[in-house]
């Protein structure tokens, strides 16, 4: 989704700007923009494409100067990508300049009443009626603040807007409501961004604002206004992590680096929440009698988050005898679920900003029903939504395929889990203390998985299936989960046709799609339902089919015999072994996207952050 950037300081500015911007590519975008107010008037560089492209436009920013600017990378909503629609939209008679991340609902309206009034627009976006709509009420003799938030006021929908007046060169205004947006506290300059990263170069001092917020900023001071207007406080929160943890780090794409961070991603997630046998949820206020009153656990959530949320029925109805039932958030918020003090709404999310994650949040709130969050962004809008928060310490994920997030949102699933049945009684103390110790375990058991030798062993068989046309998942239980996700990451970096299915359903109509040489990737990890899954692997083995199979180890001569090629991982008790099975899978993914010659990084059409409905 779009992301923005802003500076004032003694600097020039194109060049910040664009190295900001450069750190919001995961984001996702297609054109990209720079404002920059040289004391005078406000210049305006912006081209659709890769931000390498402005960045040649404008000699890596030396072309424009001016030390005060914003900065956009866009992904279209509005209108398609194009230089017109691309961002920072200057108003009609020139004097407000702004950057927009959102949607602006009623556009429509204040667009028709706006060229009533003879302003004229030149792009189809919903953003350019941010600029008029300011520069309007900036003409009617309202000064530059009271003029943006006039017209924020009349605004519906979401934005973080970033936004300069021609006249007033050395202040930066800024408002956010429902799309993230920080405010960063420089030494002699000052900042907002869409994300940390942009900013992490020039301070660790940042504040992340809250909806209906309003900055309004110079080098050296800011002022900060809640959603009624007030004059508010917001204080500074110290960034521990280093820059170096959102870069590359030596490694090709930012995908294989987090994939190889995930044994310390799990480890840092779990560790401090397990102690001398017990899981320790601290601020969880979640107590035993609450617990029994539950009558249903949602899960809801987006993309590979929710399908964190189908291994989580599983896991938690094992281990807690509670009935779960994972949703997709954009179906959640508008399917009238039966919501009350009975029910418990676990919501998944990364960046803790999704709009349906979000939305479907603020849906169960308003039904009475108690909210938990699993998050990795500390401070985002969901942590700061739900009643209870439990943050997966995956640390920044960049690459716009997830996989430490959705490890550790996994590892927190185990542990919620145990500590429900904990509070429970729900299962015997030899099978928890089994399930613990070998929890425990899973960071080491991944490095394992992530050994020269074992990932060599997986782009072996990328290079055998990278020019499959169809690819089939299949598996049963906790492995028809694992396969959901697998054929996600392979969807959406390497462009393949790919379907999860429950192997036992292949009958019901898949298997008619099976023909010589379709790939069925085919899960079997749990010793109990082994023969029932190879039986459907001998059925599309019969129709033609590759199948390479992935089972643990005691269990891959056996699955030898019926497939092309087996991956095999280390054993665990059957209800982890998602965390296992779901490494080689996200391995094969990235390197059957290489060979495809793919953008592994930042895939076409997808967008790390997505904060539109
Ligand atoms: C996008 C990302 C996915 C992610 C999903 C939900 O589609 O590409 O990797 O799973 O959003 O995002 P969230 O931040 O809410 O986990």
């Amino acid at each position: 989704m779009c992301g923005i950037v802003g500076y004032l300081g003694a600097e020039q500015a194109a060049p910040i700007l664009l190295d900001g911007l450069s750190k919001l590519e995961y984001r996702g975008y297609d054109s990209a923009g720079v404002c920059i107010s040289d004391g005078r008037d406000l210049k305006v560089a912006k081209t659709k494409g890769r931000l390498a492209k402005l960045s040649e436009l404008l000699d890596g920013g030396k072309a424009i100067t001016g030390t005060v600017g914003i900065g956009h990378t866009r992904w279209a909503t509005h209108g398609a990508p194009s230089d017109e629609n691309s961002h920072p939209h200057i108003a009609d008679s020139g004097k407000i300049a702004v950057v927009h991340n959102g949607i602006i609902e009623n556009y429509q309206q204040l667009k028709e009443k706006l060229l009533a009034k003879g302003k004229r627009f030149h792009s189809e976006t919903d953003s350019e009626v941010a600029a008029n709509l300011i520069e309007y009420f900036y003409d009617q003799g309202l000064d530059f603040q009271s003029a943006v938030r006039k017209a924020v006021d009349r605004m519906e929908g979401s934005y973080a807007l970033g936004i300069l007046c021609r006249d007033c060169p050395d202040t930066i205004a800024a408002v956010k409501k429902d799309s993230p947006l920080i405010f960063g506290f420089g030494d002699g300059c000052n900042f907002i961004a869409s994300d940390v990263p942009a900013i992490l170069k020039h301070t660790r001092k940042v504040c992340y604002l809250e909806d209906g917020d309003m900055v309004i900023f110079t080098a050296h001071s800011a002022r900060f206004y809640d959603a009624a207007g007030d004059l508010a406080e917001r204080r500074p929160e110290h960034i521990t992590w280093d820059t170096e943890s959102a870069e590359k780090g030596g490694y090709a794409h930012f995908m294989i680096k987090e994939i190889h961070e995930q044994p310390k991603a799990i480890r840092d997630t779990l560790s401090p929440r397990m102690k001398d046998g017990a899981i320790v949820l601290d601020d969880l206020s979640l107590d035993a009698a609450y617990l029994k009153s539950l009558s249903r656990i949602y899960i809801v959530a987006c993309g590979s988050a929710y399908y964190v949320g189908v291994q989580g029925k599983y896991i938690l109805e094992k281990l807690c005898k509670i009935p779960v039932e994972p949703v997709l958030a954009s179906e959640f918020r508008y399917a009238d679920p039966v919501l009350g003090k009975d029910t418990l709404v676990l919501i998944i999310s990364q960046s803790g900003e999704t709009a349906d994650t979000k939305g479907a949040l603020e849906e169960a709130k308003a039904h009475g029903a108690r909210t938990l969050a699993i998050v990795n962004v500390v401070g985002s809008a969901i942590a700061r939504l739900a009643d209870d928060v439990i943050y997966t310490w995956a640390g920044p994920e960049i690459a716009v395929a997830t996989t430490k997030a959705y490890s550790t949102q996994l590892s927190v699933i185990y542990l919620l889990s145990l500590y429900i049945s904990q509070c429970l009684g729900t299962v015997e103390r030899a099978a928890y203390d089994r399930i613990y110790r070998e929890l425990q375990a899973i960071p080491e058991k991944i490095e394992a998985l992530l050994t020269e030798e074992a990932i060599s062993r997986v782009q072996y068989c990328a290079s055998q299936y990278f020019n499959n046309r169809d690819v089939f998942y299949i598996g049963r239980n906790l492995d028809s989960a694992t396969c959901l996700e697998g054929s996600l990451k392979l969807k959406e970096i390497a462009y393949l046709h790919s379907e999860a299915y429950a192997a036992g359903e292949l009958k019901h109509g898949p298997i008619s799609l099976i023909e010589d040489g379709t790939l069925v990737v085919a899960i079997a990890t749990n010793p109990a339902l082994f023969d029932k899954t190879m039986s459907n692997v001998k059925e599309v083995k019969a129709r033609g089919a590759e199948v390479l199979g992935l089972t643990i180890e005691r269990l891959a001569y056996g699955m030898q015999r019926d497939t092309d090629s087996v991956i095999a991982i280390p054993e665990t008790d059957p209800i982890l072994q998602p965390a296992l099975s779901i490494i080689p899978l996200q391995c094969l993914a990235y390197y059957i996207a290489l060979m495809r010659g793919c953008d592994v990084d930042k895939p076409r059409n997808l967008a790390k952050s997505v904060t539109v409905e």
